[in-house]
């Protein structure tokens, strides 16, 4: 088809869609994009999409500033939809029931309050390591280190899916462990908390800053000298996806590229 008939066909178009009857809309129902059919969403804390972050993590190399994280509690009721059933569709095991899912939030809140860690982080942190599944299996790393629970804590000693041994119900204690261990350590082994205090040396650290970078560490035990989170062995996208969980990412498809 060439140009003029292109240029034919939309003008055939717009003098179709100005004939269409207009005036009989109902004006007391959004029309269009403007209005939203997502009425039945309890959530509106933040947007349910994906943005790759490249660079050290600052606001300034376009990172979300803490100011931007979306609230716990937008956070919690936006990824019930991944909580209830990734148990079933990450390790083939029965799903979270109520009692467990009220144990996690109970969990990641305590944990919070003992170690001064965002409780926002420490959700976003368990969502990007199981999808909060507290029969989340254990996985050994390729140096043979072993990695239980709902963070897939260094070393951890708690765990509902441990060596092919499922417990269902999960009980509290171990959800609650399987938490401290990634957050608190495990006494010999470094958690979250350390590894977000060992940020308070970097020069101009910002919060949300520290977090991006405590995510890169707890994935890879280091960080690149040249500051860029993406870079380093791991998951590449890993600390971007902390960040996009953080404003409120949920199931859309990620456009992270880095680990391509
Ligand atoms: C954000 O997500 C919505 C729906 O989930 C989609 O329509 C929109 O194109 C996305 N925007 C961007 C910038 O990706
Ligand atoms: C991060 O990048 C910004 C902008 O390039 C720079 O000003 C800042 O010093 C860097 N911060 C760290 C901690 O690397
Ligand atoms: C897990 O939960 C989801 C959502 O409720 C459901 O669709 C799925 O069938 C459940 N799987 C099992 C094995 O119960
Ligand atoms: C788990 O590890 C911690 C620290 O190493 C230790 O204090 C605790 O007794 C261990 N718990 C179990 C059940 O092995």
């Amino acid at each position: 088809m060439g140009f003029l008939r292109l240029v034919y066909f939309a003008s055939l178009l717009a003098a179709f869609t100005h004939a269409s009857p207009l005036a009989k809309r109902d004006q007391t129902v959004v029309s269009g994009s403007l209005g939203t059919d997502g009425y039945w969403n309890d959530y509106d804390g933040g947007l349910n999409n994906y943005t790759q972050h490249d660079g050290n993590g600052s606001i300034a190399e376009g990172w979300p500033s803490v100011l931007t994280w979306a609230s716990f509690n937008d956070l919690w009721v936006a990824n019930q939809h991944i909580i209830s059933r990734s148990c079933s569709q990450l390790y083939n095991t029965p799903n979270n029931s109520d009692q467990e899912i009220q144990d996690l939030y109970n969990s990641i809140k305590q944990v919070a309050h003992d170690t001064r860690v965002d409780k926002r982080f420490i959700l976003a942190a368990i969502l990007q390591e199981t999808k909060g599944c507290v029969r989340a299996k254990t996985t050994t790393s390729s140096d043979g280190i072993t990695n239980p629970g709902l963070l897939q804590s260094f070393k951890g000693n708690h765990s509902c899916n441990d060596n092919g041994k499922v417990q269902n119900p999960c009980p509290q204690d171990q959800i609650l462990g399987m938490i401290s261990d990634g957050v608190a350590g495990t006494g010999t082994e470094q958690g979250y908390a350390t590894d977000i205090n060992a940020q308070a040396d970097v020069n101009g650290i910002e919060y949300a800053q520290a977090y991006y970078r405590a995510a890169r560490l707890y994935n890879s035990g280091t960080i690149d000298s040249s500051g860029d989170l993406g870079k380093g062995s791991a998951t590449h996208c890993y600390s971007s996806d902390i960040a996009n969980r953080l404003v409120g990412w949920t199931d859309s498809a990620s456009t992270c590229t880095l680990d391509d």
